[in-house]
């Protein structure tokens, strides 16, 4: 299979988002399996949008996040709940924009590069199952639009995957 990374010109992150959403589907569609599925959700997120150097996930895993399929430079295995962004967003059950990183309390630097980040939980019947990551070299990268879009984006993954 060859999956073509649609290049469209957009005119706003709705619509970007909208696309990827579209092109999630049908990358994913008639597979259920969570790696393979999460391994493309990152590779999808880290080719088609602009700016971003890290692109992955956290999986909830004996009370700590470990590290799951991402793209971009390795990066930290283990973060304890309320730890840094990815451990305060699992805690919070809330997705989370940080503007800097270098002034957020007790950010875990995996790639020096990054400037800003915004990370997703994704909760399935009230249980927290892990956190989708995204980092920046530019500083605010990430807005609202940002957040809708891959909230959006993270319940296409959780209907059509199968969750351990
Ligand atoms: N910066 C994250 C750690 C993960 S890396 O960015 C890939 C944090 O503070 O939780």
């Amino acid at each position: 299979m060859t999956f073509q990374l649609a290049q469209q010109e957009t005119n706003s992150k709705a619509e970007l988002y909208a696309h990827l959403q579209s092109q999630l589907q049908s990358l994913l569609e008639g597979e259920h399996d969570f790696i393979a599925n999460a391994a493309n959700f990152s590779a999808l997120l880290y080719h088609s949008l602009p700016d971003v150097n890290w692109a992955g996930f956290y999986l909830l895993k004996e009370g700590e996040l470990v590290l799951g399929p991402f793209q971009g430079k390795p990066a930290c295995v283990r973060i304890e709940i309320g730890k840094g962004v990815c451990g305060t967003a699992a805690q919070e059950q809330q997705t989370i924009i940080v503007e800097n990183v270098h002034e957020f309390p007790g950010h875990i630097a995996c790639d020096s590069a990054s400037n800003s980040e915004i990370v997703v939980p994704f909760i399935k019947e009230g249980e927290l199952l892990g956190v989708l990551d995204l980092d920046s070299p530019s500083p605010a990268r990430f807005d609202e639009a940002d957040a809708e879009g891959l909230n959006e984006l993270v319940k296409v993954f959780m209907e059509l995957t199968t969750l351990e």
